[in-house]
């Protein structure tokens, strides 16, 4: 049976105050660095997601002592060093940075595993990280020449690499780097668009000694890390739900607080300051770790633009909800250079074409990008997950505008990045109504 969720709404508005989960790329980095690293390690702010939890599981597995309790996470390890060899295999689940980063982290490591994941992971492409780490002299083997899950990882010694990126990703970047972080010699990774750097500001945070100078990252390997403080800010992805909420319904304000501000990943405020919303940052701190801050967005009229080149990367998960956005701008607005959505979770581009057009949007899905015509009047409809989060917060986001309402099948992955989603979003109807 296909779990459904209605949702309708008689004319919200949205407002208030909300502090959105911790930030998903940033907690896998903490258990990962925390495990790695000798000694204690804890992380506060930590996002209980499912994909979060996986990444805890896999290292339990390979020795280490996590204890999570909410948001909190003590953890204990003895260094890569001294990991033991795991029982069965380590289990990915729908995460994509657990997987690709693992596969980075493994190689280099004393033991030999198998990392698998669920039917959404198994069809993504791993070549882009089992190429470069093979030719630092990883042991990886699998179906296709490597290129999907399940593999078999033989922990090796390795090499430093001087890589050239193919395609703009922080999970490739990341995986050379963990594995350039004990490999002998010289590593260095150059990127055409710089991604979310997250890896790099808490390599430094666990004390390893990194260059970052432009769109290129060094390394020196054989570097060893000691347990840290780790503070995780909320996720500016999962908050970019609910700044297009503000932006695109009449009379709503939200302000945001303890929410991420690394400028790898505000491509969303520059979006949606283009666009003609009102955005203020009002608040800054922690510019030398992971800046933060508070942020308000509230609604105004909106235009179509153009978003392409070197910002994709700094928004590439947000997407999926600026394509709803640009339903209600007025004029034309062109996602370019965008075609790593179409290996994501699911195919974004086709996913979120098919279900705004269910909507009544006017979208055309091209190889790169989408094509999107507003502002459209929008009525409900039953819309798809794919499983995948982001296309079922947008559906969601989408009833607050929708004449009637809309279903959403399987919303319960949802959980994968915001599992209170539902509750923050009827706190902020809730105050709409209110005031
Ligand atoms: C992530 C990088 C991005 C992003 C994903 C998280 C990370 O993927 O889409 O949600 O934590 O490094 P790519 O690096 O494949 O673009």
């Amino acid at each position: 049976m296909v779990e459904v969720k209605t949702i309708q709404f008689d004319k919200p508005v949205v407002k208030g105050t909300i502090q959105v989960p911790g930030d998903k790329s940033i907690s896998h980095r903490a258990i990962m660095l925390g495990s790695i690293a000798s000694g204690k390690t804890t992380v506060t702010g930590f996002l209980e997601g499912e994909d979060c939890l996986r990444t805890i599981d896999i290292f339990k597995k390979l020795g280490v002592s996590i204890e999570q309790n909410g948001t909190d996470v003590l953890i204990e390890s003895p260094g890569i060093q001294d990991w033991t060899t795991p029982v069965g295999e380590l289990y990915a689940g729908n995460s994509g940075t657990t997987a690709r980063l693992l596969l980075g982290i493994l190689s280099g490591s004393s033991v030999n595993s198998v990392l698998t994941g669920d039917d959404s992971l198994s069809k993504r492409p791993m070549k882009r990280v089992t190429i470069p780490l093979q030719s630092m002299g990883a042991s990886i083997s699998g179906n296709d020449e490597g290129d999907y899950l399940p593999l078999s990882i033989k922990g090796e010694s390795l090499k430093g690499i001087d890589y050239q990126m193919q395609v703009a990703s922080a999970q490739v970047k990341s995986a050379i780097l963990f594995a350039g972080l004990n490999a002998h010699g010289l590593t260095v990774v150059k990127e055409f668009a710089i991604s979310r750097d997250h890896t790099e500001r808490m390599f430094k945070q666990f004390g390893a000694n990194i260059q970052q100078d432009g769109n290129v990252v060094s390394l020196q390997g054989g570097q060893v890390l000691k347990g840290t403080d780790v503070v995780v800010p909320g996720d500016i992805s999962s908050a970019a739900f609910f700044m297009v909420a503000a932006a695109m319904v009449e009379g709503s304000t939200v302000e945001f607080v303890n929410v991420g501000l690394n400028p790898t990943r505000t491509g969303i405020i520059m979006v949606l300051e283009k666009m003609g919303a009102q955005v203020e940052v009002l608040e800054r701190y922690g510019e030398k770790e992971e800046p933060y801050g508070t942020i308000r967005v509230s609604n105004s009229h909106l235009k179509g633009i153009s978003i392409e080149g070197d910002i994709i990367p700094t928004l590439i998960d947000e997407l999926p909800i600026i394509a709803l956005l640009a339903t209600q701008a007025e004029g034309i607005t062109i996602i370019k250079d965008a075609e790593e959505l179409r290996v994501k979770e699911t195919d974004r581009i086709a996913a979120v074409t098919n279900e705004l057009n269910k909507l009544g949007a006017q979208i055309e899905a091209t190889d790169d990008g989408m094509i999107i015509k507003g502002p459209t009047p929008l009525k409900g409809a039953k819309l798809k997950s794919y499983g995948d989060h982001r296309l079922g917060m947008m559906a969601a986001i989408a009833a607050l505008i929708t004449e009637g309402p809309v279903e959403i099948e399987n919303p319960s992955c949802i959980a994968i990045s915001y599992p209170n989603f539902f509750e923050q979003l009827s706190d902020l109807i809730k105050k709409g109504e209110d005031e």
